[in-house]
């Protein structure tokens, strides 16, 4: 006997223990905006990033240096991470419904005038977001650099408070950049049952793509962390090279 079909629910379910779908959007552009204003406010005002043996995340590699460039200098190298950000497939799926309100969350109605446009956010800035993550690892490798530098004061090796923001922030920074769904696709993709080869055996590659895996479960979690740590960085540098604060050195 056929079943009889059940009406669905007439408006969103919200599953127990979570919170209104608002917040989220409400949290975006509180972080996103906020973040944004600040770091137009650093690039545009600033023109040096360095103190000492610290060196903000916006200033480096220091592009603007080695062309002998004055003026706007983070602009050099702020693009990248800028790019690799916007075009980031969680951080698109956070601002389009955080700005736009489409789609505003899942199984949440969108304002009429937005239903009848098709949503294209997710395909459009792929092939952008896979190249960004190259430049993005060049990045990295130079913020790394910088790291080794914060632990090297003028009377040697030393542990300063700079020193361990700068360390943080790239390791949540590493974190972010390898949890990418576009590294996931580059070591997983085009081939179709890795974990077959090798006469039963996991192979490397599988290995690794297993663990990408895992870190990429977090992806949002690491935007969010990286985010913050990149502007805790530069915000303590900043303060440090307008003579607000003084460094703490621990060691
Ligand atoms: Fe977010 Fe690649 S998907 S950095």
């Amino acid at each position: 006997m056929a079943q009889a079909s059940q009406p669905g629910p007439s408006r969103p379910i919200k599953p127990a223990g979570k919170l209104p779908y608002w917040v989220e959007p409400a949290f975006t552009i509180v972080a996103l905006g906020g973040f944004v204003i600040y770091s137009l406010w650093e690039v545009l005002f600033h023109n040096t990033g360095t103190y000492h043996n610290y060196v903000s995340p916006f200033f480096s590699p220091d592009v603007a240096g080695w062309f002998g460039f004055h003026l706007l200098t983070a602009l050099y190298v702020v693009w990248i991470p800028f790019v690799f950000r916007f075009s980031c497939y969680y951080y698109r799926k956070e601002y389009y419904r955080a700005f736009t309100f489409h789609p505003m969350g899942c199984a949440v109605s969108e304002p009429k005038s937005h239903q009848n446009r098709p949503y294209k956010g997710e395909w459009k800035i792929n092939n952008l977001h896979r190249y960004a993550w190259y430049l993005a690892v060049i990045v990295l490798i130079f913020l790394w650099k910088d790291v080794v530098q914060a632990f090297i004061f003028p009377n040697g090796f030393g542990v300063g408070l700079g020193s361990i923001i700068l360390l943080i922030n790239a390791i949540l920074l590493t974190g972010y950049t390898f949890s990418c769904h576009a590294f996931r696709n580059l070591i997983g993709g085009r081939k179709d049952c890795f974990s077959c080869t090798a006469h039963g055996k996991k192979t490397l590659r599988y290995n690794l793509w297993h663990r990408v895996s895992e870190a990429n479960a977090f992806h949002g979690a690491w935007a969010w962390a990286s985010l913050f740590s990149v502007w805790i960085a530069d915000l303590y540098i900043r303060l440090l090279i307008m003579g607000v604060i003084h460094d703490v050195r621990l060691f």
